[in-house]
C-alpha cells in the first residue's frame, strides 16, 4: 500500500513557517509584502483561482490588490496598468491573470512585467534564468512539487524520472527544477508529450512519475513500475468530481508514494506563491 502525500498539512506547516518571516519581514523593513492581481474579463476558473489567491495573502499576512478589468480592456490600457504597478514601491508582486481575451496578446503583457515582480514566473527573462540554472522565481506549481519531494526525502538524484506534460506553466519547468545542479534535482529525465509514441513504455520505466496533462486518469495501473513514486498534478472535473491525471485507486496498491487529488500538489502550489511574493519584496528594499 502506498504512502499517500498529505499536501495539504505539508502547505500548511510551510504557510507557518512563511507568516513568521513575513512577520519578522515586515517589523525589520516597515514594508507589507503585496500581491497585485489583474483579471481582465469574468472566465468563471479564474474568477475562483484569484479568490483561492486573496485567500492565501490573508492567511499569509500578504496585501493583496485585485484589478479586475473588462473583458474589452484594450492592450494599451492593460500595458500602462502594469505600468505603474512596476513602478508603484509597495506591490512586490504581480500577476496576470490568464487566459486573458485574444485581443491581448498575452506574451506582450507577460513580457512587460518587471521580472523583479514576476511571482509566477511567465516573463521569459525568469523562464530563462532557470534554463540556465539560475533561477530569480520558480513557477508555482513545479515549485510545489519540488518542494513536496524535498519534505517528504522524495530523492530523485539516481533515479529515472519521467514527466508526462511539456507546458510552459508545469511540464517544461518541472524539468528545468529538476535538472539544477543542486539537491533534490539532479534528475536523470524523460519528458513526454501528446507527440510521444507509446506513451506507457516510458512510463513504466519512471522510478519517479510526474503527471502534468490535463486528461482524467490517463495513466492506468499497467503503465506504472511496481514501487514507483507517483505525482499527480492533473485537476480534471468530472461529473463535478475533482480527479488527476492518474488513476488513483487502481494504482494506490502498486506504488510506493502517491498524492492524491485533490489534496496533494494543489494546496502549495499558492503557499509558493506566497513564498514568490516574499522574495519579491526583498527586492524592493535592496
Ligand atoms: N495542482 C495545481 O496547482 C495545478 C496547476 C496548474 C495546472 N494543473 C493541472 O495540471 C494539468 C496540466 O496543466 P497544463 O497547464 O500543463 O496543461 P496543458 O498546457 O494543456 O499541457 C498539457 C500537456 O500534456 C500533454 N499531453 C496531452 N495529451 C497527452 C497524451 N495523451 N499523452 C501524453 N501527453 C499529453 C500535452 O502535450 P503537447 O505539448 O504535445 O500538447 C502538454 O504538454 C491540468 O490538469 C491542470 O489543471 C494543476
Amino acid at each position: 500500500m502506498a504512502r499517500i502525500i498529505d499536501g495539504r498539512k505539508i502547505a500548511k506547516e510551510i504557510n507557518e513557517s512563511l507568516k513568521v518571516k513575513i512577520e519578522d519581514f515586515i517589523k525589520k523593513n516597515k514594508l507589507t509584502p503585496k500581491l497585485a492581481v489583474i483579471i481582465v474579463g469574468e472566465d468563471p476558473a479564474s474568477l475562483f483561482y484569484v479568490k483561492m489567491i486573496a485567500r492565501s495573502c490573508e492567511r499569509a499576512s500578504i496585501d493583496f490588490e485585485k484589478y479586475s478589468l473588462s473583458g474589452k480592456t484594450s492592450e494599451k490600457e492593460l500595458l500602462k496598468l502594469i505600468d505603474n504597478l512596476n513602478e508603484d514601491k509597495k506591490v512586490s508582486g504581480i500577476i496576470v491573470q490568464v487566459p486573458l481575451p485574444e485581443h491581448v496578446n498575452q506574451e506582450r503583457i507577460q513580457e512587460a512585467v518587471n521580472p523583479s515582480k514576476d511571482v509566477d514566473c511567465f516573463n521569459p527573462i525568469n523562464m530563462g534564468r532557470l534554463a540556465l540554472g539560475k533561477p530569480e522565481f520558480l513557477p508555482c506549481t513545479p515549485y510545489a512539487v519540488y518542494e513536496l519531494m524535498r519534505r517528504e526525502n522524495i530523492v530523485v538524484e539516481g533515479k529515472h524520472t519521467v514527466i508526462v506534460g511539456r507546458s510552459g506553466i508545469v511540464g517544461r519547468p518541472m524539468a528545468l527544477i529538476l535538472l539544477q545542479k543542486k539537491q533534490y534535482a539532479n534528475a536523470t529525465l524523460t519528458i513526454c508529450h501528446s507527440r510521444t509514441n507509446d506513451l506507457s513504455y516510458f512510463t513504466r520505466q519512471a522510478d519517479i512519475l510526474i503527471a502534468a496533462v490535463g486528461k482524467s486518469e490517463i495513466i492506468k495501473r499497467d503503465m506504472v513500475k511496481k514501487g514507483a513514486v507517483i505525482i499527480d498534478v492533473g485537476t480534471n472535473e468530472v461529473e463535478g468530481k475533482l480527479v488527476g491525471d492518474v488513476a488513483y485507486e487502481e494504482v494506490l496498491e502498486k506504488v510506493s508514494v502517491i498524492t492524491p487529488v485533490p489534496g496533494g500538489v494543489g494546496p502549495i502550489t499558492n503557499v509558493m506563491l506566497m513564498q514568490n511574493t516574499l522574495k519579491a519584496a526583498g527586492k524592493l528594499i535592496n
